[in-house]
């Protein structure tokens, strides 16, 4: 028996189009609000049709040094084509990504969980600085 962690994959988004892209400031300013954008296929596109989607991406916050992760936010993409008329028939596709805005005062890593509905989970990381 393994654990889930053990299944979730990781790799470079240049090469691999499952792996999220987390893209903000490395270095953000105490108590001011930013941007970090969340997105799957920045580089190379993944398909996005009623048989293979990305269904979700969720974005969590873990401050450097302390024990437990925040949960940021959870994205579900829930348009892929699907239509009474049939697969990929429909008129509209929802492509995953995703931007929020939020502040903190502690330096810290994103982690963003994303999953496909065929090749499953998919995990990265970006380490903020606070000043
Ligand atoms: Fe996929």
């Amino acid at each position: 028996m393994g654990k889930l962690s053990d299944h979730i994959q990781e790799a470079d988004w240049k090469s691999e189009k499952h792996a999220p892209v987390i893209n903000c400031e490395d270095s953000v300013v105490k108590g001011e609000f930013f941007e970090v954008e969340v997105s799957v296929g920045k580089e190379i596109p993944h398909p996005n049709t009623t048989e293979h989607h990305i269904n979700w991406i969720t974005l969590f916050f873990h401050p450097k040094g302390e024990k437990f992760s925040y949960q940021v936010g959870h994205y579900e993409f829930s348009a892929h084509g699907e239509s009474a008329e049939g697969a990929n028939q429909g008129p509209v596709y929802s492509n995953p990504v995703v931007k929020v805005s939020l502040k903190t005062d502690k330096p810290g890593t994103f982690h963003a969980l994303s999953f496909c509905n065929i090749h499953g989970l998919w995990e990265s990381s970006k380490e903020i600085d606070v000043k």
